[in-house]
C-alpha cells in the first residue's frame, strides 16, 4: 500500500512537471484530487483498511496531498510567468523603429499657377472673387453685351442646361456679380473652372481662366497697360518683349490680345510658338459702357479695364508640359514633379 501510493506521488509529481500549460497542469489535478481522482480513491478506499493500517495510510496520504498541493503551486506560479513572459515579447514594440511615413500631397500645378497669378495682384490691391459655375445666361453672356442671337456667342460653344442657365464658358460673368454688389473703386482677380464644348489636343471641355478688373474714375488703357506688362514681368521673369494687339471682345472697347516674346525659345521661332516667336497670353480691353449701363454703374463717371486668361496655359509654358490632357489624367507620376 505504501509503496503503491509513493508510486503514485511519483507519477503524479512528474505530470505536474510535464504539464506544458495551465489548462493541462489542471487536468493533473482532477486527475489526481477529482472526484474520481486516484488519491481520492484511495482515501475512499480507507474504510476498508484495518485500525492500525488506517492512521498510518491517513498520514502518508495527508503528506503527500500536501506535497502534491505545493508542487501544484509551485509549477502554476511557473507557468503563469512563462504565460506573461510570451505576451510580453509577442507584445514588444520598438520604439527606435522609424515611424512610417505618411504620404503628404501636393498641390495641382493649375492651383500652384492659380495662386501665384492672384498672389501677384493682390499685391496690386486686387480682392479676390468667384461666382458659380452653373451661371444664368444673363451673367454669362446678357450682361457682358453678348445678347441673344448675336454673332459673338459663336465664339464659345456653349454647355446649355435648360434655356436661362449654362456651365460658364468663361469667368467674365463674375464682372458683373461683383459690379452689381459693389460701386467703384473696385479691383477683382476672380480664378474659376470654365466649360466649353471642346476636346481635342489643346482643348479641354473643362478648363481654368483668371479674370482680373479694375473700375474707378480716371482710368486708362495705358493703366491696363502698366498692370499686364508689370504682371508678365512678375510671372514670366522680366526681360520678355510683350507686344499689344488689337482685337475684338463685346464687353471692351477697345479690345487687345496681349502676346509674349515665346518664353520656350526667346523668340527664335519652335514648335510651341508656332515658328512666330510669339505667344498668345491673354485677352483685355477697356471695358465697354454697355456693361456698365447693365449694372448701373454711371458711364460717364467711371471707366475700367478688364483681362482674362487661361490657367492652363499659363502653367504650361511656366512648367515646359507640352500635352494640355497631362493636367486631367491625374497621373501621379507627373503630379508629384511640382
Ligand atoms: N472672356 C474671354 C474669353 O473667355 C477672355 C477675356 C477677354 C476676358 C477680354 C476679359 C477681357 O475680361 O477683357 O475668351
Amino acid at each position: 500500500m505504501k509503496e503503491r501510493l509513493q508510486q503514485l506521488q511519483q507519477d503524479a509529481l512528474s505530470a505536474l512537471q510535464q504539464a506544458e500549460d495551465l489548462k493541462a497542469l489542471q487536468d493533473v489535478r482532477v486527475e489526481i484530487l477529482g472526484k474520481k481522482g486516484s488519491l481520492t480513491e484511495v482515501m475512499k478506499g480507507m474504510r476498508d483498511l484495518s485500525a492500525e493500517e488506517r492512521p498510518v495510510v491517513g498520514s502518508l496520504v495527508n503528506t503527500l496531498k500536501k506535497e502534491f498541493e505545493e508542487s501544484f503551486a509551485a509549477r502554476q506560479l511557473a507557468l503563469q510567468q512563462q504565460d506573461i513572459a510570451a505576451k510580453l515579447a509577442s507584445e514588444k514594440i520598438d520604439v527606435t523603429l522609424p515611424g512610417r511615413q505618411t504620404a503628404t500631397g501636393s498641390l495641382h500645378p493649375v492651383t500652384l499657377v492659380s495662386d501665384e497669378v492672384v498672389d501677384i495682384f493682390n499685391r496690386l490691391g486686387f480682392a479676390v472673387a468667384q461666382g458659380p459655375e452653373i451661371e444664368q445666361d444673363f451673367y454669362n453672356f446678357e450682361a457682358l453685351n453678348i445678347p441673344k442671337d448675336h454673332p459673338a456667342r459663336d465664339m464659345q460653344d456653349t454647355f446649355y442646361i435648360g434655356d436661362e442657365r449654362v456651365l460658364r464658358t468663361h469667368t467674365s460673368p463674375v464682372q458683373i456679380r461683383t459690379m452689381l454688389e459693389q460701386q467703384p473703386p473696385v479691383r477683382i482677380i476672380a480664378p474659376g473652372t470654365v466649360y466649353r464644348r471642346d476636346s481635342d489636343l489643346t482643348h479641354s471641355p473643362m478648363f481654368h481662366q483668371i479674370e482680373g478688373f479694375l473700375v474707378d474714375e480716371q482710368v486708362t488703357f495705358a493703366d491696363l497697360k502698366g498692370t499686364l506688362v508689370h504682371f508678365l514681368n512678375e510671372f514670366f521673369g522680366s526681360g520678355h518683349k510683350i507686344r499689344f494687339r488689337p482685337s475684338f471682345f463685346p464687353f471692351t472697347e477697345p479690345s487687345a490680345e496681349v502676346d509674349i516674346e515665346c518664353v520656350i525659345c526667346n523668340g527664335e521661332g519652335c514648335r510651341v510658338c508656332g515658328k512666330t516667336g510669339w505667344l498668345e497670353i491673354l485677352g483685355c480691353g477697356m471695358i465697354d459702357p454697355e456693361v456698365f449701363a447693365s449694372v448701373n454703374y454711371d458711364a460717364e463717371k467711371f471707366n475700367g479695364f478688364a483681362f482674362g486668361m487661361g490657367l492652363e496655359r499659363l502653367a504650361m509654358l511656366k512648367y515646359g508640359v507640352n500635352d494640355l490632357r497631362l493636367f486631367f489624367e491625374n497621373d501621379l507620376r507627373f503630379l508629384k514633379q511640382f
